[in-house]
């Protein structure tokens, strides 16, 4: 899909679909509207007027061979009250519903015209960002294929500014990199092991022109990952750490080192303490957080931050097999602290126990992870908002404000000192579980701060938010390759 920049004439243009959108009530069509609505004799209002174009948040209204102008549809979606639009999630859905709606309708070239207010590098963020997700589908491993694709997307009346053309060039890399995760993460675990995730890793640091270093299962017990190793070994497929690296080409010396650290559980079958069979195959995307760092890993080695960026993504599968751990065994992390495994099916705070620490000595000096951590998570937020756990507080803060400027919901959830207690182990220094009732997302995120320390760290339990069972008008069910942006946004500003 090309996407560029046009000034043409609304009434001249010729395409497909023009697409633009109405604000609910908006009686006197103003701007992009109010040209076509003249061009088209007043059609437009006199629907206003009749009731059928509403402007209700995301209601759709589709006119062929519209009078008046050269294109051939003309798809007007409503943008809801005025008052309680946002640019920044509005308009992504507003283009990703409508490529949605025009793409299984043979259109190949779509035209959106700019709204009266919204003109600028953040809209075009947005739209961009938008209609890229918009255009994934899992369809993969179907033999026949929908086989439509929108070729040509033309972006008419924004502002002719830098600004805005670098905001396109950077959207299309995000937009990109969340569908190379998504990609990932639809896959099913037999086709991606994590020898096959570090492969698929490799391929594309390879392109993206990112070092990269994948630690084998000899290196790994060199290193003395016994909480990684205790959960793979169940499993008859080797684990993997894989490590990437960017570098900026003149890094300051003291210069904070960003570690990126993912949980990559290729499939999760909870080990010995075993999952149900309901619903059990979504465990292939276990590995939702590590494939979003490795997006954000492809995104940021062409968005350039200036600061250096480490990836740490720990892969394993867990299984019950004949060597696999049980409730009760005692694990010594890399750190040299003592872990009880009460739940062999809390796996995540293992991996990312030794994997965080790992970080540390490769000389991060701060922190964020992603993970699909817990259940509880998805008790507290439903899938609107990802967990966003960290500290100190400010640090977090300012990783806040990198999800609120990109449009991805996020809630800060408490790890006070009370949840510390909850993970005190009776005959190690810790258990992977807690011991009281609830909190079961904070007892998680301590048992990774354990290994974390006094770094700065957020940790992002998307276990809730990184799938959709149900498509969105904007967005097609399965993976949503949440958090990333916020990632990307918060490197590029550290
Ligand atoms: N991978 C799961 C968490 C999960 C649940 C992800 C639902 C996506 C959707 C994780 O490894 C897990 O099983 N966590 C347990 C922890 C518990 C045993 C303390 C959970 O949340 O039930
Ligand atoms: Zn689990
Ligand atoms: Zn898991």
């Amino acid at each position: 899909m090309e996407i560029h920049l046009d000034s043409e004439p609304y009434a001249s243009m010729q395409a497909d679909a023009l697409v633009t959108y109405v604000f609910d009530r908006e009686h006197n069509l103003d701007g992009a509207l109010g040209e076509i609505d003249r061009a088209m004799n007043g059609r437009l209002s006199s629907l206003a007027a009749s009731g059928e174009l509403t402007g209700k948040s995301l209601e759709t209204v589709l006119l062929h061979f519209p009078e008046g102008l050269r294109a051939e549809r003309l798809l007007v979606v409503g943008a809801g009250k005025p008052d309680r639009f946002a640019a920044g999630t509005d308009l992504r859905k507003i283009a990703g519903t409508a490529l949605r709606l025009l793409k299984p309708r043979g259109v190949k070239k779509m035209a959106f015209l700019a709204g009266q207010d919204e003109r600028g590098p953040r809209a075009v963020e947005a739209i961009v960002e938008g209609l890229i997700a918009a255009d994934f589908e899992s369809d993969k491993y179907r033999s026949e294929k929908k086989n439509r694709a929108i070729d040509r997307v033309a972006l008419v009346g924004f502002d002719a500014s830098r600004e805005v053309s670098e905001a396109l060039d950077q959207a299309r890399v995000i937009g990109e990199s969340m569908n190379f995760a998504r990609e990932l993460i639809n896959e099913p675990s037999n086709k991606l092991t994590p020898r096959m995730l570090a492969a698929r890793a490799e391929a594309m640091a390879k392109e993206a022109g990112l070092a990269i270093e994948i630690l084998d299962e000899r290196k790994i017990a060199e290193l003395k990952m016994g909480a990684l190793i205790g959960v793979a070994q169940g499993s008859i497929e080797p684990p993997r750490v894989i490590v990437v690296r960017y570098t900026p080409t003149n890094p300051r010396p003291g210069s904070p080192v960003l570690g990126l650290i993912g949980k990559a559980v290729t499939f999760d079958t909870g080990g010995i303490s075993i999952k149900p069979a309901t619903n059990m195959e979504k465990m292939k995307y276990d590995m939702g957080g590590g494939a979003t760092m490795l997006g954000a890993m492809r995104a940021l080695a062409a968005l350039k931050p200036s600061i250096p960026v480490v990836c740490v993504i720990p892969a394993t599968e867990n299984m019950p097999g004949g060597r696999a751990q049980k409730p009760g065994d005692v694990v010594v992390a890399m750190s040299g602290k003592t872990i009880e495994v009460i739940n062999t099916d809390a796996e995540g705070r293992l991996i990312l126990a030794d994997a965080v620490f790992y970080a540390r000595k490769l000389g991060c000096t701060h922190l964020i992870d992603a993970a699909t951590l817990t259940g509880a998570i998805e008790v507290a937020l439903a899938n609107v908002h990802v967990g966003a756990f960290g500290a100190p507080r400010d640090y977090l803060d300012r990783f806040l404000e990198s999800a609120k400027a990109t449009g991805e919901k996020m809630w800060p959830m408490p790890i006070d000192d009370e949840y510390e207690e909850m993970i005190k182990s009776s005959i190690a220094d810790i258990r992977n579980t807690g011991s009281g009732k609830g909190g079961g997302a904070s007892t998680g995120a301590w048992f990774i701060k354990e290994f974390v320390d006094d770094t700065p760290w957020v940790h992002l339990d998307i276990a809730s938010t990184c799938w959709i069972d149900e498509g969105r008008p904007w967005l097609a069910k399965g993976p949503t390759g949440i958090a990333l942006r916020s990632i990307v946004d918060f490197a590029l500003k550290l």
